[in-house]
C-alpha cells in the first residue's frame, strides 16, 4: 500500500474575503496561510491600488500559502485608484468587490481578461443598482449585444439604501456582494437564496465584529457597520483543491492519501458526501472548529475503493459546485449510471464546464451526455483511453483531465495548463512527486 501525506493550497474563496475585510477594517490583520494563486494576487493588487498597505511576509513552498499583513483603512478609507483595476481571470473579485465599491465616494472601472469579460454580471449589477450605486457595462459593443451586463464594469459608488433581496440563483458571490454593500447602508439588508450557498463571508464578517442574523435561507445584517480586525486569521486548505487528490486516492489501487488541514465548512463538503455515497473510503481526523477564522478544518484520509454511480440532487450540486468536474471523472470510472442535476451554473464558470468536460471525457471514450434540463448522464465503467484534450483555459477542467489521465490506457495530453495557477500553483509537481 502506498501511503502519502500531502498539503494542498489554502482556500481561494476564504483568501479573497480575508484580503477584502482586512482592508476595510480598523486595525492590522495578520493573515496566515493566504493563497498565493493568480486570482488572490489580483485582489491584493486591487486593494493596494486603492491605497491599502498589504505586505507578503513569508511564503511556504509546500502549499503556496503566505503570511500576509494588511493595515486596514476603515470603511471609507479606500482611495480612488489612478487607473482601471485589472482583475485578470478572477470572477470572485469581479463579483464581490462591486459591493464594497458601491459604498465608496469615487468612480472606478473593473476590467478582466477575455474569459472574465464574457461572464454575466447582471446578477450583482441589478441588486447593487437598486441599493443606489451605478454599475454600467463599460463596453458598448458587448452591451449592444444583449441585456446582460458584462465587464468591464464602471462603478460609481455613493450613498446606499438597504435592500431585501430574493435571489433566483444560489450564489455566494451574489450574496457576498449584497451583504458587503449592506455594510454601508443604514438599515437591514438581507439576502434569501433558493439553496444555501457557501457562507464564508458570513463567518468572516462575524470574525470582524459584524452581527448577522441567519434564518433558514436568509441572512441579514443591520448597517452601517464598522469592521474591526480580529488581529489574526488562519485559512484552511481548499477542499476544492483537495477534491482532485480525494478522487486520485479512491481510483488508484493500493493507495492511502492523507490531506492535511482541509477546510470542512458544511456548505462546501458536498463532494465528500457524494463520493462517500459512490463508495469512496473517506474519513476525517483531527477535526477542529476554527476559533480564529470561524471555519472548521481537519485531515482527510482516503483509501482505494470501488466506486459506483449515484444520483446527485441540485441541493447537493450547490455544495459541490466547483468539484462537479472531478466528480464527472470519478463517475466515468464508477460502475453504473450517475445523474447530476442542478449543475446549470457550470455553464457560466471560467469556461462552460459542462461543455468542456463532456467534450474532453468523450474524447477519452467515456459515455457521457447532457440530457434535458441540463442533466448530465454518465454511464460509468468503460475503460478510458489516451487523447489530446484542452483545458479551455479553465483550471478545474485542466486538473480534472490530468487526473483522468492517471488511469487511462495511453497518454492524456492537456493543452494550456498555465490556468492551474489560479487556484493550485504546483499541482503538476505535487501529482508527479506523490505518484
Ligand atoms: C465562489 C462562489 C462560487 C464558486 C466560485 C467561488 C466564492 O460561485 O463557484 O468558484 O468564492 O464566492 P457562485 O457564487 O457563482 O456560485
Amino acid at each position: 500500500m502506498k501511503v502519502c501525506k500531502i498539503f494542498v493550497p489554502p482556500d481561494k474563496s476564504i483568501s479573497h474575503r480575508a484580503i477584502m475585510l482586512a482592508s476595510l477594517s480598523e486595525g492590522v490583520t495578520r493573515i496566515k496561510n493566504l493563497l498565493m494563486g493568480d486570482d488572490c494576487l489580483r485582489t491584493i493588487a486591487a486593494f493596494r491600488a486603492m491605497g491599502v498597505d498589504i505586505r507578503i511576509e513569508r511564503q511556504e513552498t509546500r502549499d503556496n500559502g503566505a503570511e500576509v499583513i494588511v493595515r486596514g483603512v476603515g470603511m471609507r478609507g479606500l482611495k480612488k485608484p489612478r487607473r482601471a483595476l485589472y482583475l485578470g481571470n478572477s470572477g470572485t473579485t469581479m463579483r464581490i468587490l462591486p459591493g464594497i465599491l458601491a459604498g465608496q465616494n469615487f468612480q472606478v472601472v473593473l476590467k478582466g481578461d477575455r474569459s472574465l469579460s464574457r461572464r454575466p454580471m447582471s446578477r450583482i449589477a441589478i441588486p447593487i443598482r437598486r441599493m443606489g450605486a451605478e454599475i454600467l457595462s463599460a463596453s458598448n459593443k458587448r452591451r449592444a449585444m444583449s441585456n446582460e451586463t458584462f465587464p468591464p464594469l464602471k462603478i460609481q459608488g455613493g450613498k446606499l439604501k438597504p435592500l431585501r433581496y430574493k435571489s433566483k440563483i444560489a450564489s455566494a458571490q451574489v450574496k457576498s456582494c449584497i451583504l458587503l454593500a449592506g455594510l454601508f447602508a443604514k438599515g437591514v439588508t438581507s439576502v434569501t437564496e433558493p439553496v444555501r450557498s457557501r457562507d464564508h463571508t458570513e463567518r468572516m464578517l462575524e470574525q470582524f465584529d459584524c452581527r448577522l442574523k441567519i434564518q433558514g435561507l436568509s441572512v441579514s445584517l443591520k448597517g452601517p457597520v464598522k469592521l474591526k480586525s480580529p488581529g489574526a486569521i488562519k485559512i484552511p486548505a481548499d477542499i476544492s483543491s483537495a477534491a482532485f487528490f480525494i478522487v486520485v486516492g479512491s481510483i488508484l489501487p493500493k493507495t492511502k492519501i492523507i490531506i492535511r488541514d482541509v477546510g470542512l465548512n458544511p456548505t462546501r463538503t458536498g463532494v465528500l458526501d457524494i463520493l462517500k455515497r459512490m463508495g469512496a473510503d473517506i474519513s476525517v481526523r483531527r477535526q477542529v472548529s476554527g476559533v480564529r477564522d470561524g471555519e472548521s478544518c481537519g485531515d482527510i484520509i482516503v483509501k482505494s475503493s470501488k466506486l459506483k454511480g449515484v444520483a446527485i440532487s441540485p441541493k447537493e450540486a450547490v455544495r459541490a459546485i466547483d468539484e462537479i468536474p472531478i466528480v464527472m471523472v470519478a463517475a466515468c470510472l464508477a460502475k453504473g449510471k450517475t445523474i447530476i442535476r442542478g449543475a446549470g451554473e457550470l455553464r457560466v464558470k471560467e469556461t462552460d464546464r459542462i461543455k468542456s468536460m463532456v467534450t474532453n471525457l468523450r474524447k477519452l471514450g467515456a459515455d457521457i451526455r447532457v440530457a434535458s434540463q441540463q442533466r448530465i448522464v454518465i454511464n460509468g465503467g468503460r475503460p478510458l483511453r489516451g487523447s489530446r484534450v484542452s483545458s479551455f483555459g479553465d483550471h478545474r477542467t485542466a486538473m480534472s483531465m490530468l487526473i483522468a489521465g492517471m488511469v487511462t490506457k495511453g497518454k492524456v495530453t492537456v493543452t494550456d495548463l498555465s490556468c492551474i495557477n489560479k487556484s493550485f500553483p504546483g499541482f503538476e509537481k505535487l501529482l508527479k512527486y506523490t505518484f
